[in-house]
């Protein structure tokens, strides 16, 4: 990559220039004066010949066994964990979250890394008796081929670990495009996987932006699985490019995610779980907690405690080690909780505290904006309805737990959720009734661990896991074997009277 803040391409194992001659700047979120990193402003040749290279590598990698493939990703995760504070400062310094939150996105991608590595030694097919004499009937995974991924700016590291680690030891190669608020996380990752020993072609990187390479890594006909973090709307329009070719495609999408507090609940737990998941990562995750409903007999109580707490946040830069919450990655986004800060109002939420953008000395520099808490929300606001992907909290109250249930699943969305209370009934019914892909029980509704299958359920994603084991189903197809060693013909379903 040279000594200079010039980053190129990855492409069969060589850093190129995008053949466009063209570059974007990556910008500090928290200081606009702080210039992150020149990129390639690819274009679809670029990604043309990322996904070629990668369908070259594909015909020795798939043959290279699954234990040697993770020896290479075992490799790969010892080097990720020793880089951890440099990675974890470069991201803080490109995305803006603070820097015990990019400590535990770069931990993310280190966890995800061992658990694949060890996966190389497990992939594990089943035999099964046959129905015959003298047969034998087994299954196992086979990779697909050539993997894009086009990966968010949120967890410019741990998500794509998630999708490249998988699809790497089941043999498959790789097309990564990152977000263009955080290429550096994925330039780093991609250097380090090279620098491990993964072959050349096996990984490639094309950096630019999603309207310019998104239709040539959805829709050419080398690429067999597609993989996707992001909005439901392009999420959509992602499904649509795969859907005629019949590719694997994973989509990992909106949230509105619910936290319920009952009356019963430890209230000090319930905020501490309410403030790290509405105002962590500046609310920025897939898993933000976005909606608090509270029982009537204590819905007070939370908002003030919780208001009282936001207020106090310490917003700044996320390298100073006592900042509590980070600026939003961009303006556009930025425009977007302000907006929704007016729909709120104009709908009749009560906006309590919040809702401004924060002004004077270093936040002039950066998006920064208040933590924003609104009571009163009903449920046909926009604001109970629609992703924000920001720090903005509505509050709502409830009469009995199956009104709390009901309201629960108000939603398009269904990724996380979670229940404070002490009455175990009440929260094994909640863990049931909740219709999304991931449940906490006194806990925030962010936090998941990578050995655990993340996603969610209506429009949220596609059926599909991210992580664990149910990561491998994407990444792989399963082949059902039949060996008759009898010497004669034996027909299933005829001869096995
Ligand atoms: C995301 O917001 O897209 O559970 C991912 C969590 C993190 C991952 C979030 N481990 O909040």
């Amino acid at each position: 990559m040279g000594d200079s803040n010039i980053f190129k391409n990855f492409i069969n194992g060589e850093w190129v220039e995008s053949a466009s001659g063209e570059t974007f700047e990556n910008r500090n979120p928290a200081n606009s004066d702080e210039l992150v990193g020149v990129f390639q402003k690819s274009t679809a040749d670029d990604a043309n010949a990322a996904i070629e290279a990668a369908a070259e590598a594909y015909k020795k990698w798939r043959l290279v066994p699954a234990p040697k493939r993770g020896e290479i990703i075992y490799r790969i995760a010892s080097r990720l964990l020793k880089e951890k504070e440099n990675l974890s400062r470069d991201m803080t310094r490109e995305m803006g979250k603070i820097i015990q939150e990019t400590r535990g996105d770069v931990q993310e991608a280190i966890d995800m890394t061992f658990y694949m590595a060890g996966e190389g030694r497990r992939l594990f097919g089943m035999t099964t008796p046959s129905e015959l004499q003298n047969k034998f009937n087994m299954t196992f995974r086979q990779p697909l081929g050539v993997c894009s991924f086009i990966t968010p700016w949120n967890f410019p590291m741990a998500i794509p670990s998630w999708k490249t680690m998988p699809a790497l030891i089941c043999g498959n190669t790789v097309v990564i495009k990152p977000a263009t608020d955080t290429p550096l996380s994925v330039a780093n990752f991609v250097r380090i996987c090279y620098e491990e020993g993964l072959p050349p072609g096996v990984l490639n990187m094309v950096t630019g932006s999603g309207s310019t390479l998104g239709d040539t890594l959805i829709k050419s006909p080398q690429v067999r699985v597609v993989s996707f973090t992001g909005s439901t709307e392009t999420g959509r329009k992602v499904s649509e490019g795969c859907a005629s070719n019949f590719k694997h495609v994973c989509l990992e999408m909106g949230g509105k995610n619910v936290e319920i507090v009952m009356d019963d609940a430890d209230l000090e737990l319930a905020v501490d779980g309410a403030l790290w998941g509405a105002f962590g990562t500046t609310g920025q995750r897939c898993t933000a907690t976005s909606r608090l409903i509270c029982h009537k007999d204590v819905v007070d109580k939370v908002t003030s405690m919780l208001t009282e707490r936001a207020r106090k946040l310490k917003i700044g830069n996320g390298l100073d080690e006592s900042t509590e919450m980070g600026p939003l990655i961009n303006q556009a986004q930025l425009d977007t909780v302000l907006g929704y800060v007016e729909i709120g109002k104009k709908d009749g939420a009560k906006l309590v505290t919040g809702g401004e953008k924060l002004t004077g000395g270093n936040y002039d520099k950066g998006f920064f904006v208040q933590p924003t808490i609104f009571g009163e929300v009903t449920q046909q606001m926009r604001i109970w309805r629609e992703e924000i992907f920001g720090p903005v909290l509505s509050i709502a109250k409830f009469d009995t737990f199956e009104q709390a249930i009901e309201m629960a699943n108000d939603t398009n969305y269904g990724l996380s959720a979670s229940i404070y209370t002490r009455d175990i009934n009440k929260a094994y019914t909640a863990m049931r009734d909740v219709y999304t892909g991931i449940f906490y029980v006194n806990a925030p509704t962010i936090g998941a661990e990578t050995h655990l299958p993340f996603g969610g359920t209506k429009e949220t994603g596609n059926g599909h896991r991210e992580a664990a084991t149910a990561a491998l189903d994407v990444f792989s197809e399963w082949k059902s074997i039949y060996v008759d060693f009898s010497g004669s013909l034996q027909r299933a379903q005829i001869d096995n009277s």
